[in-house]
C-alpha cells in the first residue's frame, strides 16, 4: 500500500477514556492498559494529563503511571499539559511529547480550562516555546469543532483560527475534536474545508467521540479529505468531564475494523488490541462499548 494511504492510530483511551471513568481505576491497571496497547503496535498512546487534580482527579496520578509504563521504542507516548506547571511536571517524568488543549468555543474552554480563547492561547505560547528549547514534539487540540454542549454549532471558521494559532506556535499536529459527537459526514467535510485553507492536511487529525454514532462514518469522511491521523480510545472508553452527556471516542477496535479490512494499514494487530480491550473491560466490569470487540468476543464463543 502507498505510504499516503496508511492511517496513523492514536490510542487516548488511557487518558480521554479514564479521565471520564466514575470507579477509581488503580495505577497498576493504567500501566499494564497503556503497555498492552502499545504492544497492540498503536504509533502513539496518550499516557496521562498534568493537570490540576481538582479538576480532573482521574488523572491525578499520571506521574507514576507515565514512570511505570514499559516505554517501547518507536512508540509515542504524550500526556495532557495545559500550561506551564503541567509541562515541568510532564518534563519531570521524561515526557518526550505534550499535548496543549484549546477549543474553538468560548464557553467550553471557560469550562474546561478556565480561560477565554485568547488567554489559553497566551497560556500555550511558553508551553511551546519551553518545549522546542527541549525538542519536545506539542500536539494540539482543538474541542467543539463539530458542536459544543453550551453553544450548539460552531462556525468553521472559528476552527480554522485556532487551529492557525496552534500551527504558529509550533505544534506538528492539531487534532480536531468533536468533544460531543454531534457532528455528521458532511459537518466534517466542511469543517475540515476550512481548516485545511490555514493548516496542511498532513498536520491534521481527526478526534471523533461516537456519542451519536457519527463517529466512523466522519473518520471515512475526513479520510477521504486527506486526514491521514486519527485519535481513538480502546473499548470505547470516555467521554469529557466537562461535555455532560458525551461518549466516548471511537472505539479502537471498529477502527481498526473497518480500516483494515478496507485494505488500510494502521499497524494495529486486531487480536493484540482485543487483549487490551478485554482486559480493561474486565477491570471495569462492563462490556466493550466497541461492536467489533462484541461481535468477536460472541464469534469466539
Ligand atoms: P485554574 O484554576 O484557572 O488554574 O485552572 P490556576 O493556575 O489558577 O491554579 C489553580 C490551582 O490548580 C492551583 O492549586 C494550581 O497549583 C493548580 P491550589 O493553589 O489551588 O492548590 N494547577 C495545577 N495542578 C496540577 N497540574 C497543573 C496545574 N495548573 C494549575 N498543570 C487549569 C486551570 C487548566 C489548571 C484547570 O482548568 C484544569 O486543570 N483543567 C483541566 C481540564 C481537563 O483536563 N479536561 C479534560 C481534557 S480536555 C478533553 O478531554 C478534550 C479532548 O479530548 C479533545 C475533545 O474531545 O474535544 C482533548
Ligand atoms: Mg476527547
Amino acid at each position: 500500500m502507498a505510504d499516503e494511504d496508511r492511517v496513523r492510530l492514536v490510542e487516548v483511551g488511557p487518558r480521554d477514556g479514564l479521565q471520564n471513568e466514575k470507579v477509581e481505576v488503580s495505577t497498576e491497571t493504567k500501566i499494564a492498559l497503556i503497555d498492552r496497547l502499545a504492544a497492540a503496535g498503536f504509533a502513539a498512546v496518550e499516557a496521562g494529563s498534568f493537570v490540576s487534580p481538582k479538576w480532573v482527579p482521574q488523572m491525578a496520578d499520571s506521574a507514576d503511571v507515565y514512570r511505570g509504563i514499559d516505554r517501547v521504542p518507536g512508540v509515542a507516548y504524550p500526556v495532557l499539559t495545559p500550561n506551564l506547571k503541567g509541562f515541568e511536571a510532564a518534563m519531570a517524568v521524561g515526557a518526550e511529547e505534550v499535548a496543549i488543549f484549546g477549543a474553538a468555543s468560548e464557553s467550553f474552554s471557560r469550562r474546561n480550562i478556565n480561560c477565554s480563547i485568547a488567554e489559553s492561547l497566551d497560556r500555550f505560547r511558553p508551553v511551546c516555546e519551553a518545549a522546542a528549547d527541549r525538542g519536545v514534539r506539542v500536539r494540539g487540540y482543538i474541542s467543539c469543532v463539530l458542536g459544543c454542549p453550551y453553544e450548539g454549532r460552531i462556525d468553521p471558521a472559528a476552527v480554522a483560527e485556532v487551529a492557525a494559532a496552534l500551527r504558529a506556535m509550533g505544534c506538528y499536529e492539531i487534532s480536531l475534536g468533536d468533544t460531543i459527537g454531534t457532528g455528521t459526514p458532511r459537518e466534517t467535510a466542511s469543517m475540515l474545508d476550512a481548516v485545511a485553507a490555514v493548516v496542511p492536511v498532513a498536520a491534521l487529525a481527526g478526534h471523533f467521540h461516537d456519542t451519536y454514532g457519527q463517529a466512523l462514518a466522519n473518520i471515512w469522511a475526513a479520510y477521504d479529505h486527506g486526514v491521514r491521523t486519527f485519535d481513538c480510545s480502546v473499548a470505547g472508553l470516555g467521554g469529557c468531564p466537562y461535555a455532560k452527556g458525551a461518549s466516548g471516542n471511537v472505539a479502537s477496535e471498529d477502527v481498526v475494523y473497518s480500516l483494515g479490512r478496507s485494505g488500510i494499514d494502521t499497524g494495529v494487530d486486531l487480536d493484540r488490541l482485543m487483549v487490551a480491550s478485554r482486559f480493561i473491560s474486565d477491570r471495569l466490569e462492563r462490556e466493550p462499548a466497541s461492536r467489533v470487540a462484541r461481535a468477536l468476543a460472541s464469534r469466539a464463543l
